[in-house]
């Protein structure tokens, strides 16, 4: 299993709208061996660029709701049918109450979509692995969105929550994410024992993000 490279478009103004599919086919163009690259794009992009492109497509939330009345609703079954693989859930921009989250990951799981749950704190990290996703993934709230990245700010918390999930759930790894910017960062998150990262700002904000990212896949 390659390490997991999840870049997370939120709604950055170089990622949304139009932009989205644009991003996108610059990113699909960074060929890589040593990871498995995801991206998940904003909520109304989602299906242009997942028909789009030939990247792995995650959603950034799904709500529990199923294909009839729900009004606003994100269902991981019409997530399955365009073609999107997984979903973040609970991510500290989007956190669902743990009794939901819990029958959303059910619901995930029967629709066979893949779910990485976000968690702020190593005790979050603790409740949400019996929820035994795929992935979970540990990213401090201070550190979203900033330069210093939690590899170099958390690396004792990292190793722990790969610690305690491993405990809980066999099957679930972990990820971090916040502030990841470097090549660098990834090689740490990866000696730290987590299976990827989550990143945010660095790849939409850089200059060229295709280039960008292709030296921190190097
Ligand atoms: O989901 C990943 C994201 O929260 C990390 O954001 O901008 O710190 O890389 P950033």
């Amino acid at each position: 299993m390659k390490p997991l490279i999840l870049l997370n478009f939120k709604t950055y103004p170089e990622a949304v709208g139009k932009k989205a599919l644009i991003l996108a086919k610059k990113l699909e163009k960074v060929k890589t061996k040593k990871y498995e690259l995801v991206i998940a794009p904003s909520l109304p992009t989602l299906e242009e660029v997942t028909v789009g492109t030939s990247l792995t497509v995650y959603s950034q939330h799904t709500d529990l709701a199923g294909l009839g009345a729900y009004t606003g609703k994100i269902s991981a079954e019409e997530l399955k049918k365009i073609g999107v693989r997984g979903t973040i859930l609970n991510h500290s921009e989007r956190k669902v109450p743990f009794p939901v989250l819990k029958k959303i990951v059910a619901d995930c799981k029967k629709h066979k979509l893949i779910t990485v749950i976000c968690a702020s704190s190593l005790a979050e990290a603790t409740e949400i692995a019996k929820l035994k996703p795929d992935y979970l993934a540990y990213e401090p709230i201070e550190l979203i969105g900033g330069e210093v990245s939690v590899t170099k700010a958390k690396p004792v918390i990292i190793a722990k929550a790969v610690e305690v999930v491993k405990k809980i759930s066999t099957k679930t790894k972990v990820l971090c994410g916040a502030g990841v910017h470097s090549r660098e960062d990834i090689q740490k998150a990866l000696q730290l024992g987590t299976k990827g990262v989550l990143i945010g700002h660095v790849v939409p904000k850089a200059k060229d993000p295709a280039k960008f990212l292709k030296e921190m896949l190097r």
